[in-house]
């Protein structure tokens, strides 16, 4: 007997289903996925078969780069591409969806009533200033169960590229300036999405730092530079979640594209780190298919005709062997067993949203950060009258832009988060924003899939406005909102407040303090922007991210004190740009402002499928000196350090003991909650190593814990354990790990 394969229409999708088919003579029967060996099923492909599964299904049909990326499948209608199937060998199509703040798919279907909405979870960096590895695995449990529930295989996430510069356009989609914190949070969202058994795609593989010019740009970067802070995010959530897919990423490293680099995907991946799984490539990304082969990409996605026509030649001519192409055929193979439709999974396009709704607003006041609270501004008195300010207040930003946006069925603006906790807002000032709102969004332009949102100026308060306002409320609340989203790095007014947010800020906190009252300044933003020039004004500023769907009422929870935040910073907002460690290499913040955003990408010449064809260069010159480990080195001020961020009680650390065995340091602390309401504490284990053998920073981040909810007076003892092989530094003049025999020392604290 053996298992064939048959397609069934299911609504308008189509899904493709083992059954029993009836007993037929072996002999005369194709080997059959799953059943006979990988090994025979290889035997039985032709050429064009084999193809046919290493180039993605949008080769098929595809002529248009710009109108098929990020929606080239059919199978499941928005979904980001396909893996063709070959029937006669049971080899069912799979699936390959979008991305890092939830599942992306179109939400409705021509000639169907049924709505496919998405819950749009929090962007990733909030999820990571939660230092909460189980509450991420919830979340990546909660998405993952909508990627099976909607007939996807694989969830193109979780995306761990460090926050090498603050301008970095997709800096939201990932973790952090740390690679510790960006391997452990993107392992834990491996393993809770891989939980329900679906496919992940750890991305983008690797040095992929900058939007501008991202499929021209080559990263140039020492080994060291490399193996300790850009590949080591990778290298822990492959060792400790094992993805099934890696996704490499379009920039060249050091001259070749990495999609064409043995030495990454295949002897650094699988022969040194132990990936078990298939890589497939970034949209177009890699120039050279058969380089890619050869390489170890074992997928290109969502193919291309010309790739299949280049493949297919060089198998023909000899020139790309046959045992190379079977490798990469047995990785998909292998991949395509694990998934959903090949085990006959029947989705029931029914995800429980209510329930994972719940999950995303209790992980967004998680991950929300308090950087200032003078004379406990915050929480606000239980039914306080706000004046609510900013445009994104009654318009909340709940992510970023591209393919880590999300058709979500609504999202709780703060306005409608504050009134629902019990806060009355001024009537009389929602009403200006929202007729202000109506006139302004009239006159932007058309968002496509490549801009970031096009948000509105902010509205002019005048003094006396301001004034008014202040007598008839106990105090202000101002949004600040920016943007940011893929294809495009963020540049001067993404980064700085503008005029309008400068003066709304100095006008309603001025007003409001004459009157002895309070402002309260939200964040709702992507990622770092500049607050030193205006940070003394308010009286406490939240930094809210964007939270996905419930941000206004996860912002909401934090402000009332329904939640008490113990998000922290996972990386630095600088004093200055200038202070950056890469602003000297990196893309300028001033030299593009207003609609010209995009200019120095629109101006680069293109190839046939859009892509920039300039040679530019990217150079990592300040090495390992990213971010924090720059700033502690050289003793530069910053306006909030990593690590950071306020809490409504305090924290005693007490009783600290460390052992040492030939492993592992094992550091034990208890954390007591002081204060008088119940909160969460994060902890962070730092080592300063000597640096007699290499410069080192002036301390890293080596381990960190977070408590559970601790009542007042509640102590819960932590223990973080440090490998001592993650203290080692990589030393270029040998090529291995090397650990300096010498005393380092242990710094703890939150
Ligand atoms: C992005 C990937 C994404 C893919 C599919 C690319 O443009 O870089 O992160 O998964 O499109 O939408």
């Amino acid at each position: 007997m053996s298992i064939g394969f048959k397609t069934i229409s299911m609504g308008i999708a189509l899904w493709t289903m083992p059954f029993i088919a009836p007993a037929q003579d072996k002999a005369q029967a194709a080997p059959q996925l799953g059943i006979d060996p990988i090994d025979d099923v290889i035997a039985a492909m032709t050429v064009d078969e084999k193809v046919n599964l290493i180039v993605g299904f949008g080769s098929t049909f595809t002529s248009n780069y710009s109108a098929a990326i990020g929606n080239s499948g059919d199978l499941v209608p928005g979904a980001a591409g396909q893996s063709n199937g070959i029937p006669r060998l049971g080899i069912p199509t799979t699936v390959l969806a979008d991305g890092p703040a939830g599942l992306r798919i179109n939400s409705t279907r021509p000639d169907d009533p049924n709505t496919y909405y998405c819950t749009h979870f929090p962007i990733g960096t909030l999820l990571a200033c939660t230092w909460d590895t189980a509450l991420v695995r919830q979340v990546g449990a909660a998405m993952g169960n909508e990627v099976l529930e909607y007939g996807c295989d694989v969830l193109l996430a979780p995306a761990t590229n460090i926050h090498r510069n603050p301008l970095c356009g997709r800096n939201f989609e990932y973790y952090s300036e740390d690679p510790l914190v960006s391997g452990e949070i993107a392992a834990a969202m491996i393993q809770g999405l891989q939980s329900q058994g679906i496919g992940t795609s750890l991305k983008h593989f690797a040095l992929n730092n900058q939007e501008t010019n991202r499929t021209g740009n080559n990263s140039i970067v020492s080994p060291r530079t490399a193996r300790e802070i850009y590949l080591k995010p990778f290298e822990i959530a492959v060792k400790k979640a094992q993805p099934w897919t890696i996704m490499s990423s379009y920039n060249l490293i050091n001259g070749t594209y990495a999609a064409q680099r043995s030495d990454l995907l295949t002897d650094l991946l699988r022969h040194e780190w132990g990936f078990e799984g298939m890589v497939m490539s970034d949209w177009y990304g890699g120039r050279n298919p058969i380089e890619m082969v050869l390489a170890g990409n074992d997928m290109i996605q969502p193919g291309h005709s010309t790739q299949v026509a280049a493949i297919t030649n060089a198998i023909n001519q000899g020139t790309l062997p046959m045992d190379i192409v079977n490798r990469n055929v047995a990785k998909i193979l292998e991949y395509v067993m694990k998934t959903p439709r090949f085990r006959g999974y029947v989705p029931t396009n029914a995800p429980d949203l209510g329930a994972h709704a719940a999950t995303t607003r209790q992980a967004a006041a998680q991950g929300m950060v308090l950087l200032k609270n003078n004379k406990k501004t915050l929480p606000l008195k239980a039914g306080a009258r706000v004046a609510l300010f900013g445009t994104t207040s009654y318009d909340i930003i709940p992510g970023g832009t591209g393919s880590g946006d999300v058709n979500s069925a609504y999202t709780v603006s703060l306005d409608q988060g504050l009134s629902d906790c019990g806060f009355s807002l001024s009537e009389k000032l929602s009403q200006s924003y929202q007729d202000y709102a109506a006139a302004e969004k009239a006159k932007l332009p058309e968002k496509d899939w490549f801009s970031t949102r096009h948000l509105i100026p902010e509205m002019p308060i005048t003094p006396a406005q301001a004034a008014a306002y202040a007598t008839a409320n106990n105090l202000a609340i101002i949004t600040i909102g920016k943007s940011a989203g893929e294809g495009s790095d963020r540049y001067h007014d993404e980064y700085y407040l503008t005029d309008a947010e400068q003066s709304l800020i100095q006008t309603v906190t001025s007003a409001f303090h004459k009157q002895g009252k309070r402002a309260v300044v939200v964040l709702n933003i992507p990622g770092v922007i500049e607050t030193a020039s205006w940070r003394v004004q308010p009286d406490a500023i939240l930094l809210a991210w964007m939270g996905g769907q419930e941000t206004g009422y996860a912002i909401a929870d934090v402000l009332s004190g329904a939640v008490n935040p113990s998000g922290k910073l996972t990386m630095t907002f600088p004093m200055d740009y200038a202070d950056v460690p890469s602003a000297k290499y990196y893309i300028q913040p001033d030299l593009y402002t207003g609609d010209d955003h995009n200019a120095f990408v629109r101006h680069q010449p293109v190839d046939t499928v859009g892509r920039g064809t300039g040679a530019y260069e990217s150079i990592y010159g300040e090495g390992i000196f990213v971010g924090y480990r720059a700033y502690d080195t050289d003793g530069t001020e910053v306006a909030y350090p990593f690590g950071y961020g306020l809490s409504y009680t305090t924290f005693d650390y007490k009783d600290p003991s460390v052992s040492t065995d030939a492993e592992q340091i094992t550091l034990t602390f208890t954390i007591k909650n002081t204060g008088r309401v119940a909160g969460r504490e994060v902890a962070q284990a730092y080592v300063h190593a000597p640096g007699q053998d290499m410069p080192k920073p002036q301390h890293e981040l080596r381990g960190f814990a977070k408590t559970r909810l601790l009542q007042p007076g509640e102590s819960e003892r932590l223990t973080i354990q440090i490998p001592l092989a993650s203290l080692a530094s990589y030393d270029e003049s040998t090529s291995s790990w090397s650990l300096e025999p010498l005393p380092h020392t242990l710094e703890s604290g939150g």
